[in-house]
C-alpha cells in the first residue's frame, strides 16, 4: 500500500508497487468515469519554486479528475518565500491545509527536506538537476503502452545528461529492468554525473556506451529520449550558448532509425527535435504528456489511499490466478518452487 508514503526520487516504489500503478493508470485510461469522483473532499496542493507547464498543470488535472480539489502557488514570487519565509515553515503551514503536497524546487535535497516537516505525503516534482521521479512514472508508461514492455531494451539519451534530472531519474529506474541498455550520447561537459555510473549502472551491471553523435547511435536505438540543454543550472551564459544546439533531431536523422524507433522528450523541447519531426509516427512526446496525467491519477488515488477498490480487485485477481495455476492437490514442491524468486 502507497498510502502516506512520500515520493522523493524512483527508487521510492517498487518494481510491483509500480506495475500496480501502471495497472490503476491503464483502467483509469479505459474507464475515467469511474474514477471521476473518488478524491472527492481531498485537497492537493502544488507548491511551485520554480517555473512549469506538464508538471504542476497535470497534478492540476489529475486531481480535479478525481473529484478532488487544488490549491498552491506557480511561482515563489507569489508566496511568503519571496518574504523570506524558510521551506519547512511553509511546508508546515501547508500541511494544515491539504492532504497531499506535490512540490518543486530548484534547490536539489528539497524535497526531502519537505518530508521533514510535513504532515501529509510530499510528492517530488524536481529538485534541482537530482530527480524528478513523477516524470520517471510517465516515461514508464509510455514506453510500457507503447512497446508492451519496460525491459530488454536499448535506450538512448540524448543531450544534457549533467543538469537534466528527468535523466537520472529514468536512468535509475529503467536500470532496475532486466536486459535494459543505455547509450549516453552527450558532450564532453554534459556527462552523465559520475554517481548515475558508479551507484546505479555499475552495481546492477547494466550495459552502457558513451557516443558524441546522435547518428551514430540512432540506428540501435528502440527508444531515443531527447532533452533539452538546461539553461537554468549553467554558472555563464556563454557555456550555455556554446552548448544548446548541440543536438538536433530532424527528419534527415529519423531516417537513420528503425521504424520502431520510440522518441521521448519530457517537454519543453527548445530546439533540440525540429517541429518536422512531430507528424512522425515514431514521435511519442505528446502522447508521453497525456500519458503523465493518467499516471498522476493513479498515483494520487494510490498515496491517498482512494485505490482499496483497485488493490482487492487486484488482490482477489492475484489469488485467482495462483488457483488456477496451482491446482489444491499439487504437490508441496510445486507450491514452494512458486514462491521462491
Ligand atoms: C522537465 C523538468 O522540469 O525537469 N520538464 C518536465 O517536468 N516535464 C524537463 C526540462 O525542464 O527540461
Amino acid at each position: 500500500m502507497l498510502k502516506g508514503r512520500h515520493l522523493i526520487e524512483p527508487g521510492n516504489l517498487s518494481i510491483e508497487e509500480l506495475d500496480n500503478l501502471f495497472s490503476l493508470a491503464a483502467r483509469i485510461i479505459d474507464d475515467p468515469q469511474r474514477y471521476s469522483q473518488v478524491c472527492r473532499g481531498k485537497v492537493l496542493a502544488t507548491l511551485f519554486f520554480e517555473p512549469s507547464t506538464r508538471t504542476r498543470l497535470s497534478f492540476e488535472a489529475a486531481m480535479l479528475r478525481l473529484g478532488g480539489s487544488c490549491l498552491g502557488f506557480a511561482e515563489p514570487n507569489a508566496s511568503s518565500a519571496a518574504k523570506g519565509e524558510s521551506l519547512a515553515d511553509t511546508i508546515r503551514t501547508v500541511s494544515c491545509y491539504a492532504d497531499l503536497i506535490a512540490m518543486r524546487n530548484p534547490k536539489e535535497g528539497a524535497a526531502l527536506l519537505g518530508t521533514r516537516y510535513s504532515e501529509v505525503p510530499v510528492i517530488n516534482a524536481g529538485d534541482g538537476g537530482h530527480h524528478h521521479p513523477t516524470q520517471t512514472l510517465t516515461d514508464l508508461l509510455t514506453i510500457k503502452s507503447i512497446k508492451g514492455k519496460i525491459s530488454g531494451l536499448t535506450i538512448g539519451l540524448c543531450g544534457d545528461l549533467k543538469f537534466g534530472r528527468t535523466v537520472h531519474s529514468l536512468a535509475k529506474a529503467m536500470a532496475r529492468y532486466p536486459g535494459n541498455r543505455f547509450v549516453m550520447i552527450s558532450p564532453p561537459e554534459l556527462e552523465i554525473p559520475d554517481y548515475i555510473v558508479s551507484r546505479v549502472f555499475k552495481p546492477s551491471g547494466v550495459s552502457y556506451t558513451q557516443v558524441r553523435r546522435l547518428e551514430e547511435a540512432i540506428g540501435d536505438l528502440d527508444i531515443l529520449y531527447m532533452t533539452r540543454v538546461q539553461k537554468e543550472r549553467f554558472f555563464n551564459e556563454q557555456d550555455y550558448v556554446r552548448l544548446k544546439d548541440s543536438y538536433i533531431l530532424d527528419s534527415q536523422k529519423m531516417k537513420l532509425a528503425s521504424p520502431d524507433l520510440c522518441v521521448l522528450h519530457p517537454l519543453p523541447r527548445v530546439n533540440e527535435i525540429a517541429p518536422e519531426v512531430d507528424s512522425d509516427p515514431r514521435a511519442a512526446y505528446f502522447r508521453q504528456v497525456t500519458y503523465g496525467m493518467y499516471v498522476r491519477m493513479a498515483l494520487i488515488m494510490a498515496l491517498l489511499g482512494c485505490d482499496t477498490e483497485f488493490v482487492e480487485e487486484l488482490g482477489l485477481r492475484k489469488q485467482a490466478a495462483q488457483t488456477s495455476e496451482i491446482p489444491a492437490g499439487a504437490p508441496v514442491s510445486l507450491r514452494r518452487k512458486r514462491g521462491s524468486k
